[in-house]
């Protein structure tokens, strides 16, 4: 019988989830249908029960439903817990288990852009401090090799120095004012900006100035509407190595559909299948 998945938010009208899952269950010739589901907010419990009730077979949670959906699993995975957000969730024997795959869908991707199995030698630089940073924060801290210092740059710097407070392992890692990191851009090696500064349509925005920017240093951004940020657009000009948040995206996605099938979806077309789309939204 065709297994049921999905995703959850409000809205989600315009998620990119069901064409790269409903691909991947394609091209393995597995039995899946992936839907997104509106929930408004007021019947988000009904709904909850709802699908436990249709047993579907497990779905992704997206804004803003990340935070919330955590009070209706019935286990929730150390690294999810830490990061305080949920975006996978799989049905085992009609029990809801949560998981975050954002963080490590993020760090895989980074390091598949880099070319590298570890980030030892790597001082990190990231911009924000809402949900994302959190997720990217968290999974780099506690990697198996992880960056020797990571750094918090945020508009609130308050907000920057409870992430460092929350940090589940022993890292190195300050919080910079804005200023002090555009200061102090040369010691970093990789810089990541989790914010939504430089997102479709506010494209002429940057969160940084990159006036100090280490020579080979990576720059990457979350954002992938537009595909290449304000921000991506400097830091390619001063001969930088620049990574999009297209990879984040696919690898949170091929992480879910490999908890929730146990096979490895194609990630190369998963990829194909979103530009695609964007090219097309683009036109729209
Ligand atoms: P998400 O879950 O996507 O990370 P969030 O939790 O609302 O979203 O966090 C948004 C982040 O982007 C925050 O770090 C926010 O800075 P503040 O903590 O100062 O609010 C940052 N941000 C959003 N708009 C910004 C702007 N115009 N300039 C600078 N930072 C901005």
């Amino acid at each position: 019988m065709q297994k049921l998945y999905g995703v959850i938010g409000y809205p989600v009208g315009h998620s990119m989830s069901p064409i790269m899952h409903n691909d991947a269950f394609e091209r393995l010739n597995l039995e899946g249908y992936y839907h997104a589901f509106e929930i408004v907010p007021d019947k988000f419990q009904t709904a909850i029960e709802g699908l436990k009730a249709l047993d579907i077979a497990g779905f992704n949670v997206t804004i803003p439903y990340k935070v919330k959906i955590m009070e209706h699993l019935d286990e929730i995975d150390p690294l999810a817990k830490e990061i305080g957000a949920v975006n996978t969730v799989v049905n085992e024997k009609g029990r809801f288990i949560g998981y975050n795959t954002d963080g490590e869908g993020y760090v895989t991707s980074l390091l598949s852009t880099l070319n590298k199995r570890d980030l030892t030698e790597c001082t990190v630089l990231i911009i924000g401090a809402g949900g994302a940073a959190r997720a990217i924060y968290f999974t780099l801290a506690t990697y198996k090799q992880p960056p020797k210092q990571i750094d918090l740059c945020n508009r609130t710097p308050a907000k920057a120095e409870e992430l460092i407070a929350d940090n589940p392992a022993e890292i190195g890692s300050a919080s910079l004012s804005i200023e002090e990191a555009e200061a102090s851009l040369a010691k970093y090696d990789i810089i990541i900006n989790t914010t939504s500064v430089g997102m479709h349509p506010s494209t002429d925005a940057s969160p940084l100035r990159l006036d100090y920017l280490k020579k080979g240093a990576l720059v990457s951004d979350i954002i992938y509407n537009p595909l290449e940020t304000k921000l991506l657009k400097e830091a390619k000009s001063r001969g930088a190595m620049i990574h999009n948040g297209i990879g984040m995206f696919v690898m949170q996605g091929a992480l879910a559909f490999e908890k929730w099938t146990n096979q490895r979806p194609y990630i190369e077309a998963m990829e194909e299948i979103i530009l695609k789309k964007l090219e097309h939204k683009k036109e729209e």
